[in-house]
């Protein structure tokens, strides 16, 4: 990466190094030259120097200094103005870029970032086409797929060292091409599918310390042009950082799958464990929710919630399913569930609210006997779903009541031991339809 970066940086660098040089060399002649008037005709120096210098007229060696002194300033203001283009020009382009690095860093859903890079790159190359293909063991597998016809590439393949995409991808290095027709490299196999005529090409590996994990090809820069050395700079560099998002994405979406499939099993376990409360803890999730709903909880904290009603009673796993629903036992369950969930990171968040979920309003409640709003509003919303539940339900371990009766219940505890603005809300919007099994 930070070769590639240095290089990026180089090329301007030696372009501005370029038209310096050249500013240079014409003041250098400038004073050489009048330096040998000032020699030949002021300073009388010896005749044998006299001698190798021209014998021309005063007047025809002050024209040739003035004529030399205003090119040589002509040249110097056009090569300053030259060279201010190009820092504003790099500057843009920095600007540009760090931009949309920004904006795939904060990108958190894989499909979406692939497509967001896909787009930033066509538009500053001005490619007609383009793709993304990401390494899986031997192959690369077209991912997003951007041009004529190109829809139907993707989900094929493309063997490691096979083709111009599948030569970066083993090399890990960039490759421009101006004619891919006449490139040892090209398969035309992909343009015999597609329809489509490659002609410029400018493919990059996708690349993070680890090594090379996909690549990004484009083709046919618009107006039948060659990509330049700076398309490929700023493609390297757009480039690296969406592999860094890349692998960013699906680290995030590696965690999502272990959180749902860690909770779906730890469910299925809470089942089976105690199947007196079978589908107790989506019923709650379910009630909560309703509650959520009510108080227009911000997405990720409803998020969060969610997951907490699912396992609010996952303590039961380390508690013998015969002494489960006996006093001491039973009143275990919110401390031994924390200490369980606590030390998983993505649970961590919802972990005070299992340790709470048996709190009172009135401050009666355990395990730590906390009173009101020094309850954390999650637990206090799963304390009134999971009461509402044991209630009417079915498969409860106690005799269910009435719909009616249960609110009624609710209403009566509301102030003491639930909090009553949240029953209110939860009463308020409750049907009987929806208690299910
Ligand atoms: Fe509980």
């Amino acid at each position: 990466m930070a070769e590639e970066g240095r290089k990026g940086q180089n090329s301007v660098v030696q372009e501005i190094g370029r038209k310096f040089r050249l500013s240079i060399s014409v003041v250098a002649f400038v004073i050489i030259t009048l330096f040998a008037v000032i020699v030949r005709y002021v300073l009388a120096p010896a005749p044998a120097i006299q001698d190798l210098l021209p014998d021309v007229s005063i007047k025809v060696i002050i024209g040739i200094c003035l004529f030399l002194s205003l090119v040589g300033l002509y040249y110097s203001v056009s090569i300053s103005k030259q060279v201010l283009r190009i820092v504003k020009d790099y500057g843009n382009r920095i600007e540009r870029i760090l931009g949309i690095t920004s904006d795939l860093r904060e990108e958190m859903y894989g499909d979406i970032l692939l497509e967001k890079i896909m787009e930033y790159a066509l538009a500053i190359t001005n490619s007609q086409a383009g793709s993304i293909l990401l390494a899986d063991s031997e192959v690369l597998v077209f991912k997003i797929v951007k041009g004529e016809k190109a829809e139907q590439l993707v989900g094929t393949t493309v063997e490691k060292g096979k083709g111009i995409s599948g030569w970066v991808a083993q090399t890990g290095k960039a490759v421009r091409i101006t004619d891919a027709s006449r490139h040892e490299r090209f398969n035309p196999a992909i343009d015999s599918m597609t329809g489509f005529d490659t002609k410029s090409v400018l493919c990059v590996p996708l690349k993070t310390k680890s090594g090379v994990i996909g690549v990004l090809e484009l083709l046919n820069k618009e107006g039948g042009y060659a990509y330049r050395e700076r398309d490929e700079e700023v493609i390297t560099y757009l480039a690296e950082q969406a592999a860094i998002s890349i692998i960013k994405t699906k680290f995030v979406e590696d965690q999502k799958n272990y959180e749902i499939h860690l909770t779906e099993m730890l469910l299925e376990a809470i089942d089976f464990h105690i199947p007196e409360k079978r589908g107790h803890s989506k019923r709650v999730a379910r009630y909560s929710n309703i509650i959520a709903r009510g108080i227009n909880m911000p997405e990720d904290e409803k998020k969060r919630l969610y997951f907490a009603s699912l396992l609010h009673d996952v303590g039961f796993l380390k508690i013998h399913s015969d002494e489960a629903f006996r006093k001491e036992e039973f009143m275990r369950h919110p401390s031994v569930g924390y200490e369980m969930i606590k030390p998983i990171n993505f649970y961590e968040d919802i972990a005070l609210f299992i340790l709470h979920h048996h709190e009172r309003y009135d401050g009666y409640g355990y395990p730590s006997k906390l009173q009101g709003e020094g309850i954390p509003l999650e637990a206090r919303i799963i304390a009134i779903a999971e009461a509402f539940d044991a209630m009417v339900s079915t498969t409860s371990y106690r005799v269910p009541v009435s719909f009616q009766e249960a609110v009624e219940e609710l209403k009566r505890k509301a102030g003491t031991q639930f909090d009553q603005e949240l029953v209110e809300i939860f009463v308020s919007n409750i049907e009987p339809q929806h208690i299910t099994a």
